[in-house]
């Protein structure tokens, strides 16, 4: 059986690794609670989001164990920029001696967005469109279609320095008079970074930035600095509670 392993908060991640499933079949595997090293499994598949020109610390802990006489494969998703993320990673995975077939990216829509609102056409083109793209992707690999990303600049010190700083973000949030105490952020967190402590939200220095308390509170309560924005994410074509699940 092939192992689909994916680390997603707003479910982009999640959308792609359910059309692996579709395709190749195996078991979907929620990364941050995956302890093994996929020995279990005939093939990997690591389907990621792009973190500041990298990866999540969830993926970036999970490489170095994995297993190194199985072929892996990785689909990476971003926002906008990708700037040299798949050369990246393809890097980074091989220095850990791993049996890297192929990286594949594409783009889908953006939930960093502390800071701005994506436009609502923009948001449903990229959402339309995206089909399109993970089916090429999955033509590619149905086609033993390798693609090797070429020798490229990548920001890996940037990436290397945000990553370290992103426990500090979870200072930067809160919860706001919106708040009903559901808890879902408590129970979306990947790192158990948030608590109910006297009947208040309260945010740990264990932040990942993944953004899933901020994008799936129903009450759209978690606040980022003074900012009163509006806009939230979350991949509509799939349920929402299936992120974090293994499938
Ligand atoms: C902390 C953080 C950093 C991100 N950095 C990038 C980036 O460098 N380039 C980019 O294009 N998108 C970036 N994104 C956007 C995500 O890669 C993108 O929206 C992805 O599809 C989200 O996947 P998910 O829904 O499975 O979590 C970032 C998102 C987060 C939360």
């Amino acid at each position: 059986m092939n192992g689909i392993l994916y680390f997603s908060s707003t479910g982009n991640s999640l959308y792609i690794a359910k059309k692996v499933q579709e395709r190749f079949d195996g078991k979907i595997v929620y990364i941050p609670k995956y302890e093994g090293e996929g020995s279990e499994f005939e093939k990997l598949f690591i389907v990621t989001p792009i973190y500041s020109y990298g990866m999540p610390a969830h993926v970036y802990d999970l490489l170095p164990r994995l297993d190194k006489s199985k072929e892996v494969i990785i689909i990476q998703n971003y926002g906008g920029m990708s700037a040299g993320a798949d050369y990246l990673i393809y890097q980074y995975a091989k220095k850990q001696g791993l049996n890297i077939i192929s990286v594949y990216k594409l783009k889908m829509p953006e939930n960093f967005t502390l800071t701005f609102t994506v436009p609502k056409f923009y948001l449903n083109k990229a959402l339309k469109s995206a089909d399109a793209r993970i089916d090429k992707i999955l033509n590619m690999i149905e086609e033993k279609r390798c693609l090797i990303p070429k020798k490229q600049k990548t920001r890996e010190q940037k990436y290397l320095t945000n990553k370290s700083n992103w426990h500090l973000i979870g200072r930067d949030f809160k919860a706001n008079e919106n708040c009903v105490r559901c808890q879902k952020c408590i129970s979306v967190c990947p790192v158990g970074n948030i608590s109910l402590v006297d009947g208040k939200i309260v945010f740990g220095d264990k932040c990942v930035a993944c953004l899933g308390c901020y994008h799936r509170c129903p009450q759209k309560a978690i606040q980022y600095k003074n900012k009163k924005k509006k806009f939230r994410y979350f991949n509509p074509n799939i349920d929402e509670n299936d992120i974090g699940k293994d499938i």
